[in-house]
C-alpha cells in the first residue's frame, strides 16, 4: 500500500494519514473522520475510507 496516495482529496487525507489514526486507535470511520477529517467534505471516499480503514485494523490487530 502506498501510504503517500491521497485516499479523501477533499481534504487532502492520505493512507499513511488513516494508518497513523488507526494506529492511534481510531476503529469506526466516525473516529478516523475526527482524526484526520476524511469524508468531511463531498463523501464521494467514504466506502475507500472505509476499506483502508479495515486493511490497517486488521493489521494492528493481527
Ligand atoms: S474526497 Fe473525501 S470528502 Fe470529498
Amino acid at each position: 500500500m502506498d501510504l503517500n496516495k491521497i485516499v479523501c482529496e477533499c481534504l487532502q487525507v492520505t493512507n499513511g494519514d488513516i494508518k497513523n489514526a488507526v494506529d492511534n486507535g481510531a476503529s469506526t470511520l466516525e473516529e478516523i473522520r475526527e482524526a484526520t477529517g476524511a469524508t468531511d467534505g463531498c463523501g464521494a471516499c467514504t466506502d475507500a475510507v472505509q476499506r483502508v480503514l479495515d486493511y490497517f485494523s486488521e493489521e494492528r490487530d493481527n
